[in-house]
C-alpha cells in the first residue's frame, strides 16, 4: 500500500493531535495543512512538521498531491467542507459529529456516493482494541441479551473563546460528548431508537452544559446516555445483559497510565466473579486513520469505525434529543 496523502482543513486544536498520532505510520503522510490565514498556516505546519501550506481551504482541496482530506472545523461547517472535499475528488475523515443534522448527514454521504469517494466519521475509540474485544464479546453473546446500558462523557470546558460553547459553531454537550455516548449506545444496539426523551442545563452562552437522555430501542433495550461540559473528566459505559454485565470505558488513546480494561461477570447471581480483561492501548488516532487507509486502498469493510448507517442514526438521535429537551416530550428518532 501506499501511503494515504492526507491534507488537514483548518488549524485546530485536535489536528495537532491527529497530526502528532499518525506520524509514526507508514500508512498515512499529512502532507498539507490549510488555514483561513496564510501565515497561521505556516506557523502550525512549523510547528507540527507538515510540508505544505495553503492560505484558503480551497487552495488545499485543489492540490493534487492530496487523496484525502482530515475535517476538524466547527461542527456547522462540517456539511459544507465534507460535500466540497468530496467533489473536489479527496476521501474525508471528519470529525465528529458528522453533521448537525441528519439532512446534512444524508447529503454528505450523497456526495461520497457520487464522487466514488469514502467519507467516514472520526471516533477514534472505535478503532481501539478495547471496542474491538467489546464487539466481539457481544456477538459471541458473553452477557445474553442487552436489556439496560449506561453510557457518559464528561469533561469540563469553561472558556467562552471555545468554539464547543458557541451556539453559532454548533455547540454544546450533546453534540460533543454527546455524540459520543450517543455513538456507543447506537454500536451497541445494532439499531436506532425509536424514541428519546431529555433534560438539560445550560451555560451562560446558551448551549446545553449537561444532558441525560433516556432511549427507548424496538429491540426492547432501554438506554441511557449522559453528557457534560460540567464535570470531571469521566467516559464509560455499563451493559447490562440477561446472562452478565460488561463494563468498560472508550477512550480515544488510553493514558499511558495503563492498558485499558474491559470487566466482564459472566452469570445472573451476585456471586458471580467479575473477570478483568487486559487489552492493547495505543494512540486512537493512528489506529483510527490506519484503518481508514486499508478502507480507501482495499476496500470499506476493513473500516473498524462508525458504518454510514451508524453515523445517520447518532446524529437523528442526537437531534431527536434536542428536540425533546425543548419539547419537553418523548420525541421519535
Ligand atoms: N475526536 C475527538 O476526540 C475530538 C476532540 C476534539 C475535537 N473534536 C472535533 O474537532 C472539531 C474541532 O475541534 P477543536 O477543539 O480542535 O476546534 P478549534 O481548535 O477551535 O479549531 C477549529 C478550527 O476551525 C477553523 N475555523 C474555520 N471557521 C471557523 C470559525 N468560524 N470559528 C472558529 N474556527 C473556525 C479554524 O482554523 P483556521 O483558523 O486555521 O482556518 C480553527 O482552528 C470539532 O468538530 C470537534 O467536535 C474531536
Amino acid at each position: 500500500m501506499k501511503p494515504l496523502r492526507f491534507g488537514v482543513l483548518g488549524a485546530a486544536k485536535i489536528a495537532r493531535s491527529f497530526i502528532a498520532g499518525v506520524g509514526p505510520s507508514a500508512l498515512i503522510d499529512v502532507v498539507a495543512v490549510a488555514s483561513r490565514d496564510l501565515e497561521k498556516a505556516r506557523q502550525f505546519a512549523d510547528e507540527v512538521g507538515v510540508p505544505r501550506v495553503h492560505g484558503s481551504y480551497e487552495a488545499l482541496l485543489d492540490d493534487s498531491a492530496i487523496d484525502a482530506v482530515y475535517v476538524p472545523l466547527p461542527n456547522t461547517l462540517h456539511a459544507e467542507w465534507v460535500i466540497k472535499a468530496l467533489d473536489a475528488g479527496k476521501h474525508v475523515l471528519c470529525e465528529k459529529p458528522i453533521a448537525v443534522s441528519k439532512a446534512d448527514t444524508l447529503a454528505m454521504f450523497d456526495a461520497a456516493r457520487r464522487n466514488r469517494r469514502f467519507l467516514a466519521e472520526a471516533y477514534p475509540y472505535r478503532a481501539q482494541e478495547q471496542t474491538l474485544a467489546l464487539r466481539r464479546l457481544l456477538d459471541e453473546g458473553a452477557i445474553g441479551r442487552v436489556q439496560t446500558m449506561y453510557a457518559c462523557f464528561g469533561v469540563k470546558f469553561s472558556d467562552p473563546a471555545n468554539i464547543r460553547l458557541d451556539p453559532e459553531r454548533g455547540g454544546g454537550a450533546l453534540l460533543d460528548a454527546g455524540s459520543y455516548a450517543t455513538s456507543m449506545v447506537r454500536m451497541v444496539a445494532g439499531e436506532k431508537p425509536a424514541r428519546v426523551n431529555a433534560t438539560a442545563r445550560w451555560s451562560e452562552t446558551k448551549v446545553d452544559l449537561t444532558v441525560v437522555a433516556n432511549l427507548e430501542f424496538p429491540s426492547g433495550l432501554l438506554a441511557q446516555i449522559a453528557c457534560s461540559f460540567n464535570t470531571a473528566y469521566h467516559r464509560h459505559a455499563i451493559i447490562a445483559g440477561s446472562e452478565g454485565v460488561l463494563e468498560t470505558t472508550f477512550l480515544n488513546s488510553p493514558p499511558d497510565a495503563g492498558p485499558p480494561h474491559i470487566h466482564l461477570r459472566r452469570g445472573i447471581p451476585s456471586s458471580t466473579v467479575r473477570e478483568t480483561i487486559e487489552l492493547a492501548g495505543g494512540n486512537g488516532f493512528l489506529a483510527e486513520a490506519e484503518s481508514f487507509a486499508r478502507a480507501v486502498a482495499l476496500g470499506p469493510e476493513l473500516w473498524t469505525g462508525s458504518t454510514e448507517q451508524e453515523s445517520i442514526d447518532t446524529i437523528a438521535t442526537l437531534e431527536a434529543i434536542a428536540r425533546s429537551i425543548r419539547s419537553g416530550n418523548w420525541e421519535i428518532v
